[in-house]
């Protein structure tokens, strides 16, 4: 039985991260969505949130849960008793990074293996980041993330704009 993870940020979620999402699912037994609780960053959406958001946009995969989690991702893998983790590749810029947190995970937690699938074309240049800045100058987003999930968005930029 191979149990992955798929571990992000998913602030909110893409259709970049959808795509890897779909393409893992259909290589595992179980996919395990891991949501970070980042208590040092400051996220648009809440992790309840985010992982509702999830689970709206992945309630046709029968074989994947969605879990938040803090701290190291080691220490969740083990805990869920995953073998392997999943990250996309969208460019070289990507890399370096991934390749670093590949390796540290890998140091340790040896039997942790990382596995990277590489963003269908059509997304390579999708991130969250830009997806909120595109959002937050009123830009349609309607191309970049799933119908409610930019509902929401739209939702809470109008609700920060009646703050500011
Ligand atoms: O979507 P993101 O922000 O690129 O995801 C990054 C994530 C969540 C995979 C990474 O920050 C992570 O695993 N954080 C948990 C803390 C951890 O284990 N850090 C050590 C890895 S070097």
């Amino acid at each position: 039985m191979l149990r992955a993870i798929y571990p992000g940020s998913f602030d909110p979620v893409t259709f970049g991260h959808m795509d890897i999402i779909r393409r893992s699912s259909r290589l595992v037994d179980e996919l395990i969505v891991g949501v970070l609780n980042n208590k040092a960053k400051t996220p648009l959406f809440s992790v309840e949130e985010r992982v509702r958001m999830l689970e709206e946009v992945t309630s046709d995969i029968p074989n994947i849960r969605i879990i938040p989690f803090g701290g190291l991702l080691v220490d969740f893998a083990r805990r869920v008793d995953a073998g392997m983790v999943i990250r996309g590749l969208r460019a070289i810029t990507d890399f370096e990074y991934e390749l670093q947190m590949a390796q540290t995970n890998h140091k340790m937690a040896p039997e942790l293996e990382t596995a990277f699938l590489t963003t269908s074309l059509e997304y390579s240049y999708l991130s969250s980041t830009t997806v909120k800045e595109v959002a937050a100058f009123g830009g349609d987003i309607s191309q970049f993330v799933p119908v409610p999930v930019a509902d929401r968005i739209t939702e809470k930029m109008k609700k920060k704009e009646s703050v500011d």
